[in-house]
């Protein structure tokens, strides 16, 4: 806050900078980060990145800079580089909380390595939680996924779900990431709020950030505006014998700013019952299942542009319906998504003919 003084000279209230919570978000430049990070620094917090840029670009945080008008604290580190964590620690006193998003999240990918998987993403966990401790900062946000439902036998999936062995190896290591942050929450030490994904879609209104896949992408949504825009000749539906009312599999289809919103309100309610708080899961979705050819054809009538598709064989781990039941968020965490289909179409075929322009 700058308040003018007699001799005309803005001074900078340093109390107030000094004051800002300080929250350490891992992966921060990422699809989910950096929409997070926004919002954490929209709701007057200070969000500290650590990003190894292994599945985003530099790019983004002057895109962050220029939503925002303020530029986070950048640290180009892996966190499974525990010295590297702990500068970061020592170089910003009181750091309060942590989101962990930095992790591998290709489920396909996952089958194919799962050794680099279960390393990569267990070990950049304990790494944080190690750290943490050493530093004092208690208050934990974890990028957990609907994948550890699996199948679930009743629908909408509910945080009491009954959990089905994962499917993948990205799932079990979200499956074991809940387990650890559990255990370790119990001992008194930590308190965790893991948040589980449903399928994060869409962008940044200002098409400034959004999805920036590397290669050919594992999910529908970026798949379908990289064949729109012509860079993908046609999209394969992963089967169409699926026992739903088209026969494409269903999923509980989030926009991104929801999703990063609910993070901000997860780390307000962490931050203050500390008390009252161990260990909690919320399902984060909008409680309404979709189906892929019905994204395939919001997004065609929405843009006023075609989506060329053939339809291929089911793909290897995919459940054939999955949406949340987000009632427990809605109550606790004062969340709800607010975005609809049309304003997720919309904002990830913004965002993918802003970027095109932007790499030319
Ligand atoms: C959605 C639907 C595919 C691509 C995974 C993770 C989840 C989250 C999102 C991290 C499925 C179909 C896809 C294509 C298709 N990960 N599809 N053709 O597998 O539901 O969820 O990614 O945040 O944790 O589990 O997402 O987008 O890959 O697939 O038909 O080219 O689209 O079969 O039915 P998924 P997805």
């Amino acid at each position: 806050m700058c308040k003018p003084q007699k001799s005309g000279i803005l001074v900078l209230e340093k109390q107030n900078l000094m004051n800002k919570t300080k929250i350490l978000v891992t992966g921060g430049l990422g699809f989910i980060g950096s929409h997070t990070v926004v919002e954490l620094i929209q709701s007057g917090l200070e969000p500290i990145i650590v990003d190894d840029l292994s599945n985003s670009e530099l790019f983004i945080l002057d895109r962050i800079e220029q939503i925002t008008g303020s530029r986070p604290k950048f640290y180009p580190y892996d966190v499974c580089d525990s010295d590297k964590l702990k500068t970061v620690f020592s170089e910003n006193k009181n750091i309060k909380a942590c989101i962990h998003f930095a992790a591998k999240k290709a489920v396909g990918e996952s089958m194919k390595i799962p050794l680099v998987y279960y390393r990569t993403n267990l070990v950049s966990l304990l790494n944080v939680l190690e750290t943490m401790k050493e530093f004092n900062a208690d208050c934990f946000v974890f990028s957990s996924s609907a994948t550890v439902y699996g199948q679930p036998e009743h629908l909408p999936a509910n945080e009491s779900s009954p959990l089905q062995k994962a499917t993948s190896s990205y799932g079990s290591t979200k499956q074991m990431a809940e387990d650890i942050l559990e255990k370790v929450s119990a001992t008194g030490s930590l308190k965790t709020l893991s948040l589980r994904y449903f399928n994060p879609v869409g962008a940044h209104q200002s098409a400034l950030i959004g999805e920036l896949p590397k290669g050919i992408p594992n999910n529908l949504m970026p798949f379908v505006t990289q064949t729109a825009i012509g860079i993908r000749e046609k999209l394969t539906v992963f089967g169409n014998d699926y026992n739903t009312p088209d026969g494409t599999c269903i999923r509980d289809y989030i926009h991104v700013v929801d999703l990063a919103k609910a993070h901000v309100n997860a780390c307000n309610y962490l931050l203050t019952h500390a008390d009252s708080i161990s260990y909690d899961v919320f399902n984060i979705g909008t409680g309404k299942g979709i189906s892929v050819l019905e994204i395939v054809s919001a997004f065609e009538e929405v843009n006023k542009v075609k989506v060329p598709y053939i339809i291929g064989s089911r793909r290897d781990g995919d459940v054939e319906s999955i949406y949340a039941s987000c009632s427990k968020a809605n109550q606790i965490l004062k969340w709800e998504a607010q975005y609809t289909l049309e304003d997720m179409v919309k904002d990830a075929w913004n965002w993918e003919k802003a970027y095109r322009k932007h790499t030319k």
